[in-house]
């Protein structure tokens, strides 16, 4: 970390539930990495304590959580510069979570999207940490008195509710501007990577089938495979970016090739208008896998010595803690708890 003052400070987390994809990557990753700069501070969590709202074996756990590490460190996160570390080793996020289940109110959990989508039919059976979680992301983010939250799309509502929690804290304990009002960044091209099979559908790591989604430990042949059997349409790519708003399955893929290539929809458009699937398709795979295979193979490199990138975690989860520690003390006071 630098010695400047940093007036806008980042936080933002990934679970470590099994493979990552792409949705990950570009939702997410990158745009970490591109927020790594003099301007922010930027503090990045493995939220393994997250992971655990679905039950999770603990060797795999160990393992997605190390994997986490290296996608985060291969795709180019310095943890020199960033904070990088898992949430399990920071005790503040568990016990200001505490202290925001009693802030938050059952209705705001209730209306919580992605809960519902996750418990679908079977909300009386899934784990309460399940439904509690967005008041665990809200102490996530907060004992960092954190201003910027980048995410893909889907947690947009979640750290909305952690401005309400924020705003009710502040407000029920008279200290206005004790938690900061975070804004949760969400740009580029692809906040919302869809299923290759279903463009109606968010490419995720628990989709039924493999081909739905590209993983990061995917080698090049597997990535060709995958974009070449993606679902499209009939149609050759329009002329203007408009040209794809009924066609999830084309907006999908112009998006995913304009995010790899740092560039923009507009940008792809103007390259590609009229070409025919049987052109794009082999041109985002090679792009793809251009931009992938080097992270891959690091991700392996570094996956050979679990040991370094559990000094990475020990030293990001001090650097964690002494920043979150002090604003978890604050609030205890604040709260009225008697401390030593
Ligand atoms: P998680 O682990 O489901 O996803 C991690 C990040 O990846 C983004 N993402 C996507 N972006 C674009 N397209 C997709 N298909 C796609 N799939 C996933 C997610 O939006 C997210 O940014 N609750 C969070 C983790 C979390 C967190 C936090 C985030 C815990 N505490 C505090 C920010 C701040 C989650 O489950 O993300």
């Amino acid at each position: 970390m630098t010695e400047a003052v940093h007036t806008r400070r980042v936080f933002s987390g990934i679970k470590p539930s099994g493979g990552l994809t792409l949705g990950n990557y570009l939702g997410a990753i990158k745009r970490f990495v591109d927020m790594q700069s003099a301007d922010f501070e930027t503090i990045y969590c493995v939220v393994d304590m997250h992971a655990i709202t679905v039950w999770q074996d603990p060797a795999a756990l160990r393992h997605a959580t190390r994997e986490l590490v290296a996608a985060y460190v291969a795709s180019g996160i310095d943890p020199e510069q960033s904070v990088l570390f898992n949430q399990s080793q920071v005790s503040a996020h568990a016990e200001l979570g505490w202290v925001f289940n009693c802030v938050a109110r059952v209705g705001w959990m209730n209306r919580m999207t992605q809960f519902k989508d996750k418990a679908g039919k079977n909300a009386e059976a899934v784990s309460l940490g399940l439904y509690a979680y967005p008041s665990l992301m809200a102490a996530d983010i907060l004992t960092y008195h954190a201003t910027h939250v980048p995410v893909g799309e889907d947690q947009k509502q979640h750290v909305e509710l952690t401005r309400d929690i924020a705003a009710k804290f502040n407000h029920d304990f008279k200290v206005p501007d004790f938690f900061p009002q975070p804004e949760p960044i969400i740009d580029g091209p692809a906040t919302r990577v869809m299923n290759l099979r279903d463009g109606s559908k968010k490419m995720s790591k628990s989709g039924a089938s493999d081909m739905e989604r590209i993983n990061l430990t995917d080698d090049a042949a597997l990535i060709v495979k995958k974009f070449k059997k993606a679902k499209s349409d009939s149609e050759p790519l329009p002329d203007s970016v408009e040209g794809l708003k009924d066609r999830p399955e084309a907006r999908n893929l112009v998006e995913i090739y304009a995010a790899l290539d740092n560039s923009t929809p507009e940008a792809v458009i103007a390259e590609y208008a009229g070409a025919q699937w049987g052109r794009f398709k082999p041109a985002l795979a090679d792009l793809a896998v251009a931009r992938l295979e080097p992270i891959t193979n690091e991700m392996s490199r570094l996956m050979q010595d679990p040991a370094e990138i559990d000094r990475i975690l020990a030293k990001g989860a001090d650097k964690a803690n002494a920043i979150a520690q002090p604003i978890l003390d604050k609030t205890y006071d604040i709260i009225g708890f008697v401390r030593r």
